[in-house]
């Protein structure tokens, strides 16, 4: 049996934290835990060490970046601290617009407090005297509650000059907010964005730690990274590591939506299946979930014995679960396929057209008017695709090649017996 409790006493409680579970014994999870003391590790333990062991205690935890590409944190704040500058800066990205991820909201009503210290953690381990927290347009409401806990810091003197006492360490955050676009959540189109431009990625490299905001090394992490930092620090690494597996270490945070009786934010360590996560959520019957929004894999069944870490389903937070109620091609792949061309922001000339046209393709083949080509084709453009500058050319045919690749049925259903040319495609070679 798996305990689901809810909780969630912050300033601004959120109904929908549902649960840290690790199989059958309850655990508070290091994020959402709401014990937590501000201001502990800035007061307690940063006066105690330098900024190169702070490194090292992150190194040594093994922690990767929550946004989802899961680069190694303790890797980018060394890299950061390493690049000689007379500026450095620290952004939180917390520009979350992947659709059906909501975990970074909730981070930023319930534990605001735990991502400042960790903001403050990696300007003292990186030498950056200045942060931006960069916060989605939707989260504006927010602005004046995260405006007067900066406030409350300063007066605290958890930020500002000399910071807990340590002498010259001085660090101070600004907000900014997005205008909407999804591209903005690039880190080097949101830098842009900040800067006041519009928000187009940049090439990498250089990358950020080398030369981000105003030209400057630049560490960006996402909410979830800066919390989990904290904790690292207040308890150590040796802690951090007993949560997750050997290589995946610690928890993740999750939003899960969908098809389920309990959708929400959980925290869960890495290495959960897929099944489980349906068991905790309360989703049944379910013909497939979406693990990493739409760039990332929509599974079927057969992947729900997969478990949910880098090595194998990595994800940036985002379980959306689908009951046998729903048209998958039609409601799912259309519909996230017809994201990704609103979101473009087409630069690249890949990102701006093949979307269209491997659209109009899958749109065909809903008509009933596909023939077996049509999916070999679009198998060929995705890889065309991949070329694209950034992640969101990159990944936006993932939610037609994953479906390819784990419903091949559903497309076999649609195209049979008007294959009116043999062009001798196999559709499981293709997709091996
Ligand atoms: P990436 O792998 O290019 O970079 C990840 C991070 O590592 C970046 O901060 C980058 O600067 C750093 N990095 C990589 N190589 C480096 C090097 N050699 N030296 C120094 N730093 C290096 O991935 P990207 O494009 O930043 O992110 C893609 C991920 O974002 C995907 O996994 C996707 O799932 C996720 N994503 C998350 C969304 C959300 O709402 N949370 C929305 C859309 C995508």
């Amino acid at each position: 049996e798996l305990v689901v409790e809810g909780y969630g006493d912050g300033e601004n409680s959120n109904e929908d934290i549902r649960a840290v579970v690790n199989n059958n014994i309850r655990k508070i999870g290091p994020v959402l835990d709401p014990q937590y003391r501000p201001g502990d590790v800035i007061w307690k333990i940063l006066p105690e060490m330098s900024p190169d062991k702070v490194i090292a205690e992150i190194k040594k935890s093994n922690i990767r970046g929550r946004g989802g590409a899961g680069f190694p944190t303790g890797m980018k704040w060394e890299l950061a601290r390493q690049t000689e500058s007379d500026e450095k800066y620290i952004i939180c990205n917390a520009d979350e617009g992947e659709p059906g991820t909501f975990k970074d909201r909730v981070i930023l009503t319930e534990r605001p407090k735990l991502l400042l210290e960790g903001m403050v953690i990696a300007a003292y381990a990186t030498g950056a005297k200045k942060g931006i927290l960069y916060v989605r347009h939707e989260y504006k409401y927010l602005k004046t509650y995260l405006e007067n806990l900066i406030k409350g810091a300063h007066e605290r003197n958890l930020m500002g000059k000399d910071i807990a006492g340590i002498k010259g360490f001085e660090f101070d955050v600004r907000i900014q907010y997005g205008a909407g676009s999804y591209v903005c959540g690039e880190e080097s189109a949101l830098i842009e964005s900040a800067e006041g431009k519009r928000g187009e990625p940049r090439d990498k490299p250089p990358f950020p730690v080398e030369r981000g905001y105003l030209g400057k090394p630049t560490v960006v992490n996402n909410v979830e990274t800066f919390c989990s930092a904290v904790k690292v620090l207040l308890n150590g690494a040796d802690w951090y590591r007993s949560f997750g597996t050997k290589d995946s270490t610690g928890t993740k945070v999750l939003s899960i939506s969908g098809d389920c009786r309990y959708p929400g934010v959980y925290e869960v360590e890495w290495g959960f299946t897929v099944r489980d996560l349906c068991e905790m959520s309360g989703a049944v019957d379910v013909k497939a979930v979406q693990v990493g929004g739409p760039s990332g894999s929509l599974v079927g069944p057969e992947d729900f014995d997969r478990t949910l870490c880098f090595a194998d389903l990595s994800t940036g937070g985002s379980l959306i679960m689908f009951n046998y109620s729903r048209d998958l091609l039609q409601d799912v792949v259309l519909n996230f396929t017809s994201f990704f061309i609103e979101e473009s922001c087409g630069s690249c000339s890949t990102c701006r057209v093949m979307p269209v046209i491997l659209r109009d393709k899958l749109q065909k083949i809903l008509n009933a008017r596909g023939v077996k080509s049509d999916v070999s084709d679009m198998l060929e453009w995705a890889k065309v695709l991949k070329s694209s500058r950034c992640g969101l050319g990159q990944t936006a045919a993932n939610p037609i090649v994953t479906s390819i690749r784990n419903f091949p049925d559903l497309y076999d259903q649609k195209i049979r017996g008007k294959d009116d040319y043999d062009t001798g495609f196999d559709l499981n070679r293709a997709t091996r």
